[in-house]
């Protein structure tokens, strides 16, 4: 089949990659010329393991191209794949010109009958209204269909939940799209769920909602457990053992982060808003997040009284491993308040540190180690769980900082682990180790 694909982001590229590599001619738009250029030489504009790889192979094997240009990218297309940003708008709705811009150009350079996907996340009612407005901007003698098919792949591992994904889920207006959709799809032989236009919309926003809410309510239990004394890595195996609850997402931490949950959370309590209802749930999911964010700050002021002049150094930048994404990550809002409190603060990240460049604060000093960045530091914010720093040589801290002070935010050690040096060490939901004799 011929497929263009508008938008060459996380999960654009990916898509166009990946149905690529089950044998579609793939074509990848995008309007940002830099990442085209990148591309058209076999390099990813993204972090995403495998990918890179991928791209050149497909490429070379015929399948897989770039450009800039609707023309160009139209020009054969059956099917249209939309995977274009819905960022939050400053008031938390989902910000949707970019879909209606592609919207716009599509009629202009179709040469047959076209399906129009939307991959991006997207508001109910969303497919309904850029169905309106590319009949109403359709000037071809060509019929343009929709279809909803929202992504749930995650950063750092897409490639390999692409090809093994829970579920692929088609809402369209028609059986005849739908069909062709489903085939499309068929060689990925993933469990293929087909409904309502509107159900799919809204199934892409229950998921990301409900695995906030888990992450929340696991945080939560997680500072009671700090309170009372319980061990909250065994408290969540024990929980988890429980089929009906299932062991994913419970990993206590400094909550949740990315492109997605944060602002899919509030676009829900939006959509919730526009039809007088009030999600009290999401709203204090959203809540004990922000709260959670801070706990690290909170416990080192406990520690320390003030933060004034003393040196913290930031390990993990990304908002989860094995990805350079920095979008809504935590470490953003830490690293900001630390500076506001007088601190001076060092950073080290394996893959993000080119991207934390461009966003986080100009005054964070960044290094290429973490030997570079705890180095006659007071104290350590683990805020990703990379397997770098999981692996890290603990012995190094003492050995390096002014007091092997940690606290870690992804609970990146036992508590067994860290016993055995020369330690203080605070984490999230479990007793604090202080071993500094
Ligand atoms: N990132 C994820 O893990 C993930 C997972 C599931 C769903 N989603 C959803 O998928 C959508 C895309 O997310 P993403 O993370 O891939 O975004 P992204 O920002 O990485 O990529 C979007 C791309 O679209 C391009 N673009 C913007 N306007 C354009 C236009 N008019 N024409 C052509 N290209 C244009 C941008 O240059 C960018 O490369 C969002 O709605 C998001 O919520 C994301």
């Amino acid at each position: 089949m011929n497929i263009s694909i508008v938008g060459a982001g996380y999960v654009g590229l990916v898509t166009g990659v990946s149905l690529a590599e089950i044998g579609h001619n793939v074509v990848c738009i995008d309007t940002n010329k830099e990442k085209i250029e990148m591309l058209k030489i076999f390099k990813s504009p993204i972090y995403e393991p495998e990918l890179e790889e991928l791209i050149s192979k497909n490429v070379k094997e015929g399948r897989l191209s770039f450009t800039h240009s609707y023309e160009e990218g139209f020009n054969n297309s059956n099917v249209i794949f939309i995977a274009v940003g819905t960022p939050s708008k400053e008031n938390g709705k989902a910000d949707l010109s970019a879909i209606e811009n592609v919207a716009s150009h599509i009629s202009n350079f179709i040469k047959s009958n076209v399906i129009v996907v939307i991959k991006s996340t997207v508001p109910v009612g969303t497919n309904e209204y850029i169905k309106e407005l590319l009949d109403k901007t359709n000037n071809s003698r060509f019929t343009i269909d929709i279809v909803s098919n929202p992504e749930f792949l995650r950063e750092g591992s897409a490639i390999n939940d692409i090809f093994n994904g829970d579920r692929i889920i088609i809402g369209a207006e028609n059986n005849k799209a739908s069909r062709v959709v489903e085939e499309l799809y068929k060689p990925f032989n993933i469990p293929i769920f087909t409904t309502s236009i509107r159900s799919a919309e809204m199934i892409k926003y229950a998921s990301n909602a409900f695995l906030a809410t888990k992450i929340s309510f696991i945080n939560e239990i997680s500072n009671l457990c700090e309170k009372l004394g319980a061990n909250i890595d065994d408290v969540a195996i024990g929980m988890g053992k429980d089929k009906r609850i299932g062991n994913s997402f419970l990993n206590a931490g400094i909550g949740y982060g990315g492109s997605c949950f944060p602002k899919d959370t509030s676009a829900l309590v939006q959509i919730a808003g526009n039809v007088d209802h009030n999600f009290m749930l999401l709203k204090s999911v959203i809540e004990v997040n922000k709260k959670q964010q801070m706990s690290l700050i909170e416990k080192a002021k406990k520690r320390f009284t003030s933060l004034k002049d003393l040196k913290i150094a930031l390990l993990g930048l990304s908002f989860k491993p094995n990805t350079d994404d920095i979008r809504d990550a935590a470490s953003i809002v830490i690293s900001e308040e630390l500076l506001n409190l007088g601190a001076t603060v060092t950073a080290y990240d394996p893959v993000a540190t080119k991207q934390a460049k461009k966003i986080l604060n100009k005054n964070i000093y960044f290094t290429d180690s973490i030997e570079d960045a705890i180095k006659k530091a007071n104290c350590v914010f683990i805020l990703t769980e990379w397997e770098e720093i999981k692996k890290f040589d603990l012995s190094k801290l003492t050995e390096l900082m002014i007091e092997p002070i940690v606290f870690d935010g992804r609970n990146c050690f036992t508590i067994n682990q860290v016993s055995a040096h020369i330690i203080e060490y605070h984490s999230m939901g479990k007793e604090s180790v202080i071993n500094l004799n």
